[in-house]
């Protein structure tokens, strides 16, 4: 992981409040990587600093790669198990294999249509009314992407202009600084607050939240169920936002990647579903992890006809489409019987109750999560100077990749003795995981 001068992470960190940009990444590599090749000798020429710079653009250097996947990198060079990155470790229903299978047999091999295959898009309207009751017209309010990752990217790039804020909840998944950064806008953040005794919910303070909208708000990003927090926004928090973008004219995109991995019968509520919502809502979804699928890369924007025109605009020519014989197998995901998601959710609760426990007996303060597949930890009883050092540990001593909660956050210093872990993991895993999370504990005694 790269550092900056004080050692601490290199966590993806952009410009906070004071929209003043930490720019961390020096384009060192490029000095000695331009190599010429003349006949058979190699022949190195030098790139000053100062030209290097100029190769690479101000908004790319705004921010650094990101630490999730980099920590996957650190688990595969030290052998250990990986509990950072959100990908299961378990097969994805045969139904949806076959399908794809099946599609590339039958020669779907070329380019969709660019906003998405017809099956595809009448398969998600069809479940967005089943689950959400939105109404969703296949034609003209979906915009299938190469994942929710493209679909947020699209939906920013299509409704910003310079000098627009995002209003952003923190902690917030990783993605969303660079993505603001990269379509011009301002991230403005307000805090989630962890529960004081690890079992309640993650909030806000609604004065907090009124402060950060004002008449340069273009959108609110909401992520419900949360990553990295496992908070479920409750019907009374979004009703509270949905009365804030109406009264700002501002949107909400919502990210609801993981509507079906809830506990303890908390309820899933899509934004577009409240009154005078659905004109100003952009709902991002996909099929990474309800079908467990995170490499297949299919998402998608629902959004009004006005928006979904500029989102299918900017998807094109950043893409083009998402994988044809893969939207296929999607369509025949969203058809799955409602059991499929009842055990999903179920097999998830087993693994974070077993994840939460071998936590607690190693000695971290786990937060339960309400939805997702997430546990943010607090490590200060392990009296590391930060979660930095501690995730160093935790993969070349312990044999577990996590994430540093710093990735989570704007500023340094902030979640610096907070780590995230992953639980879609097999039984096995998690099993294996436990066992080497105790000898932590052993360590600190
Ligand atoms: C909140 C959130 N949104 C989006 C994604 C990425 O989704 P996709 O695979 O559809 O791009 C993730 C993956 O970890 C996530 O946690």
């Amino acid at each position: 992981m790269a550092k900056n001068g004080s050692g601490k992470s290199q966590a993806t960190k952009i410009a906070g409040r004071s929209g003043v940009a930490a720019a961390k990444v020096k384009p060192a590599r490029l000095k000695s990587a331009a190599i010429i090749r003349a006949g058979s000798r190699a022949q190195a020429v030098s790139i000053t600093p100062g030209a290097a710079k100029r190769l690479v653009s101000e908004k790319a250097e705004r921010f650094t790669e990101s630490v999730i996947r980099e920590m996957t990198r650190q688990a595969q060079l030290h052998g250990a198990m990986n509990l950072a990155q959100g990908f299961p470790d378990f097969s994805a229903p045969a139904e949806l294999k076959r399908a794809a299978q099946q599609a590339i047999e039958n020669d779907v091999n070329q380019y969709a249509i660019t906003w998405g295959a017809k099956n595809l898009r009448q398969a998600i309207a069809r479940q967005a009314t089943t689950w959400q009751g939105m109404e969703v017209d296949p034609e003209k309010n979906i915009t299938v992407c190469c994942g929710s990752t493209e679909a947020m990217i699209a939906s920013l790039l299509a409704v910003t202009n310079p000098g627009d804020e995002i209003v952003c909840f923190e902690p917030y998944y990783e993605n969303y600084g660079p993505d603001a950064i990269l379509s011009g806008a301002r991230p403005r953040f307000v805090s989630l607050r962890p529960p004081a005794n690890g079992t309640g919910e993650w909030t806000f303070d609604e004065g907090e939240l009124r402060r950060a909208f004002n008449r340069h708000t273009k959108a609110v990003i909401v992520n419900t169920p949360n990553n990295p927090t496992g908070k479920v926004f409750t019907r009374a928090e979004l009703q509270l936002i949905a009365e804030l973008c109406q009264q700002h004219n501002a949107l909400a995109i919502t990210d609801e990647i993981y509507e079906h991995i809830i506990y303890d019968g908390a309820e899933h509520i899509s934004m577009a579903r409240l009154d005078g919502m659905s004109e100003r809502t952009i709902t991002i979804n996909g099929i990474s992890k309800t079908y467990s699928v995170t490499g297949w890369r299919v998402g998608w924007a629902i959004a009004p006809a006005l928006l979904s025109n500029a989102i299918r605009k900017v998807h094109d020519f950043l893409t083009v489409g998402a994988p044809a014989p893969l939207q296929e197998a999607a369509a025949v995901g969203l058809s799955l019987p409602q059991t499929y998601y009842v055990e999903l959710a179920q097999g998830y609760r087993r693994r974070r109750d077993r994840l939460h426990a071998a936590l607690t007996e190693a000695g971290f303060k786990a937060y339960m999560p309400r939805g997702a597949y997430y546990m943010m930890t607090d490590i200060r009883s392990f009296g590391f100077a930060d979660d930095v050092s501690f995730t160093r540990h935790l993969v070349k001593e312990i044999g577990i990749a996590a994430v540093p909660g710093s990735s989570f956050y704007s500023q340094s210093g902030q979640g610096s003795q907070q780590v995230r872990f992953a639980f879609c993991k097999k039984d096995a895993t998690l099993e294996e995981a436990a066992r080497r999370l105790l000898r932590i504990g052993k360590k600190r005694n």
